[in-house]
């Protein structure tokens, strides 16, 4: 009897532990959530989770620089988020002599902590419902307006009236209406953002970093993907711009870090900024992206190829272009691995069935074929009437646009249009030729026009370059790029500034990266039409398409798409199986580190010190019980995407065990189509972080900050 309770057991964790698919809405947890949050492990309330009378877990949470996530972990402001995260703000706090990306940094004193400028985190205040209230307004508006434009901006006025009432009654912050359910769902949401932040620490880009683009995206993985920064606050801890005076700020409430590992079958949850996924888009949509991402793939390995040679040369321009690099990268490899798991996992047939599923579902009632019925084609016919155009464009926004060159042109062209033709323009150059090589940029120019010029069709050659060249087709590519490098002032700050400072604007007008830039945007600009005016209608398609979806899951607990606000997923440690024959274990160990240490490879060098650490097994308190290595990543199968980097991996009291970091390649369409079996979130154990903190970055004061669970 006993044997078959244990079986039961084994069992019912077995069931709980599988699909644990969803992006859960905050403050939907307790209706949508409640229960299976219980079931699943986690012994917080959802109050505990999401609260917004008392404080709660999402106040240690934050939006990292718009684009990521971090989260507090001590009471004055210590902040952790991957540190392909910190990447851009330790790139440019970074010079050839301090080169913090490469070597890595510490501040052993709040003093070193060191001002990242640009750089803010925004807190989540509270997620209001406004849905019935902007239908009743709409309502009534509509009684007594018939004219559709009036009709938008008597609720353009509603809304606005309900963001200035939420910023009357919360000190300091900023609100917003963000729509969920392509449209069918409206929150106000308020926020506080802090501006002064300030780094304070991360490994050298080798650990930080480690193995590059070959293991990004991709497990078994062994990347200390971790940096620190800190938040500070004007005397009375509210939001202040940069100033010396500033405090760290003093934290409500801060995550506790638990020391205890990881086992399968481990309840998990992650909160944090998912940016967007697409799992309400149709067939028909998913084809156009999956069409369009390939232009990109192609134009990006062009211009990579070069970047990639020249950084490896000389490590002054590998600084200089390690941002670039990696961004570029990034989503390169992405849809590469989307593109392949399309195939694989047959996504767009699956989306097929799924659609004649739901189309039958509609025909049952007239009712259903009024609201619904028309929601596909619409959209179909919208991305057909788009799709030349977007191609299009795609092409040329990442080919001929990527010319540094013309980029600094734009720059410039952009600045004066805000703010007339006038010197103080040059203060919105002048950044830009920090990370500028000429030289790499005009091998790039000559590498990308070629490819525009096989890939676009002669409409979409630029035809406004007038006295440079008359015929796109037949012209000499190098020579014209030596023409263009030669004679362009762009190349350098110091020509542009000395033409402007004379007021010579006839001469910078007629630069010829200035006609370039221009005979760009003409071509865009008259695509633009085209690519947008079909967007209202699959606006209004989804919008109907997704109203549908919902009613006939209706009971279901649904989420929304991804859209940059706060979210929870919930799951658990597990391993997977990428093919047959093949498992891959749920966790990675600093052993991994020496059997891909190549040193001749960028993408795999391992400090020295490291080495001999690992050598030395001089691991502290952060080795495993198992086996007394210290366990460098691990998998979850809890729900992430883009924008969920740096989200702490929580266990079920709610403590620190992690960051999730990145997603598996094996399931590279999970934006689209979420894959039990296969779908892991990859997360770097907070082990392998505070070791890397204490013993290779030697920053004890880091350590004794922190608050460890018993
Ligand atoms: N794939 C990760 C994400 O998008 C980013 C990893 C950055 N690392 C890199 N080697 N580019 O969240």
């Amino acid at each position: 009897m006993k044997r078959i309770l244990t079986i039961l057991a084994a069992l019912g964790i077995a069931l709980s532990a599988s699909a644990d698919e969803g992006m859960w809405l905050l403050p939907l947890l307790q209706k949508m959530n409640g229960k299976a949050l219980k079931e699943a492990g986690c012994k917080l309330s959802p109050e505990e989770i999401y609260s917004i009378n008392h404080s709660s877990l999402k106040d240690n949470i934050i939006h990292f620089g718009g684009g990521c996530t971090g989260e507090i972990i001590s009471a004055d402001g210590l902040i952790v988020t991957n540190h392909h995260c910190g990447y851009s703000s330790i790139q440019a706090l970074s010079t050839d002599e301090h080169n913090y990306l490469m070597n890595g940094y510490w501040a052993m004193t709040r003093e070193q902590e060191l001002p990242a400028k640009g750089l803010s985190i925004t807190f989540l205040q509270s997620m209001t419902d406004v849905t019935a209230a902007l239908e009743k307004a709409e309502k009534k508006i509509r009684k007594a307006e018939t004219d559709e434009q009036a009709i938008a901006k008597k609720m353009q006025e509603e809304r606005q009236a309900l963001i200035d009432k939420a910023v009357q009654a919360n000190k300091n912050c900023t609100a917003q209406i963000t729509s969920f359910y392509n449209d069918n769902v409206y929150y106000l949401i308020v926020y506080k953002t802090y501006r002064d932040v300030r780094f304070v620490g991360a490994p050298p880009a080798s650990v930080g970093k480690f193995g590059g683009e070959t293991d990004n995206w991709m497990w078994p993985r062994h990347t200390g993907d971790f940096s620190m920064f800190r938040v500070y606050a004007g005397p009375d801890n509210e939001p202040a711009e940069y100033s010396p005076e500033n405090r760290p700020y003093k934290a409500k409430n801060h995550l506790k870090i638990s020391l205890n590992g990881v086992q399968e079958g481990d309840y998990t949850m992650i909160m944090g900024y998912p940016g967007r996924t697409q799992r309400f888009q149709t067939a028909a949509q998913l084809e156009q992206m999956i069409a369009s991402q390939r232009i990109s793939i192609d134009a990006r390995t062009v211009r990579q190829d070069i970047m990639w040679e020249a950084m490896c040369a000389d490590p002054s321009v590998q600084l200089k272009y390690a941002n670039k690099y990696a961004g570029s990268a990034n989503g390169w490899k992405k849809w590469q691995g989307e593109e392949l798991a399309f195939q694989k996992l047959d996504i767009i047939g699956r989306e097929l069935e799924k659609e004649k599923a739901f189309t039958a579902w509609v025909n049952q009632k007239s009712q259903r074929q009024q609201a619904y019925g028309n929601a596909l084609k619409q959209i179909e016919d919208a991305v057909k009437a788009s799709a030349e155009a977007e191609m299009a464009v795609t092409l040329l926004t990442e080919a001929p646009y990527r010319i540094e060159l013309v980029g600094l042109a734009g720059r410039f062209t952009q600045a004066v249009s805000r703010q007339g033709q006038d010197a103080k323009v040059l203060n919105a150059l002048q950044p830009a030729y920090r990370d500028y090589v000429v030289d790499l940029d005009r091998k790039e120019a000559a590498a990308l026009l070629e490819f525009f010029r096989q890939r676009a069709s002669e409409e979409d050659y630029p035809k406004s370059l007038g006295v440079d060249f008359d015929d796109f087709a037949t012209m000499d590519i190098p020579a014209y790029v030596d023409y263009l490098f030669d004679e362009s002032a762009f190349t350098a700050y110091d020509k542009v500034a000395e033409l402007v400072n004379a007021g010579d604007w006839e001469k910078v007008w007629a630069d010829p990266a200035v006609r370039l830039f221009n005979a760009i945007m003409t071509e865009v600009m008259e695509r633009y039409p085209a690519m947008l005016a079909p967007e209202a209608d699959i606006d209004a398609g989804s919008k109907a398409f997704t109203a549908g979806l919902l009613e006939w899951e209706k009971g279901k607990p649904s989420y929304p798409d991804a859209n940059s606000t706060m979210r929870l997923t919930y799951g658990h440690v597990l391993p997977y199986s990428p093919k047959d024959a093949v498992l891959y274990k749920h966790y990675s160990t600093v052993k991994g580190v020496l059997e891909k240490e190549d040193p001749t490879n960028p993408e795999f060098i391992v400090p020295a010190k490291l080495k001999s650490l690992i050598e030395a097994k001089d691991f502290g308190r952060y080795a495993d019980a198992s086996d007394g290595l210290v366990h460098a990543c691990f998998l979850t199968n809890n729900d992430i995407t883009g924008g969920n980097s740096g989200s702490p991996v929580l266990n079920a009291k709610g403590e620190l065990i992690g960051l999730a970091f990145d997603g598996n390649w094996e399931s590279m369409s999970s934006d689209v189509m979420f894959e039990p079996d296969l779908q892991r979130c990859i997360c770097v154990d907070i082990r392998y972080v505070l070791f890397l903190v204490e013993k290779l970055g030697g920053a004890t004061n880091i350590i004794q900050e922190l608050d460890f669970a018993k």
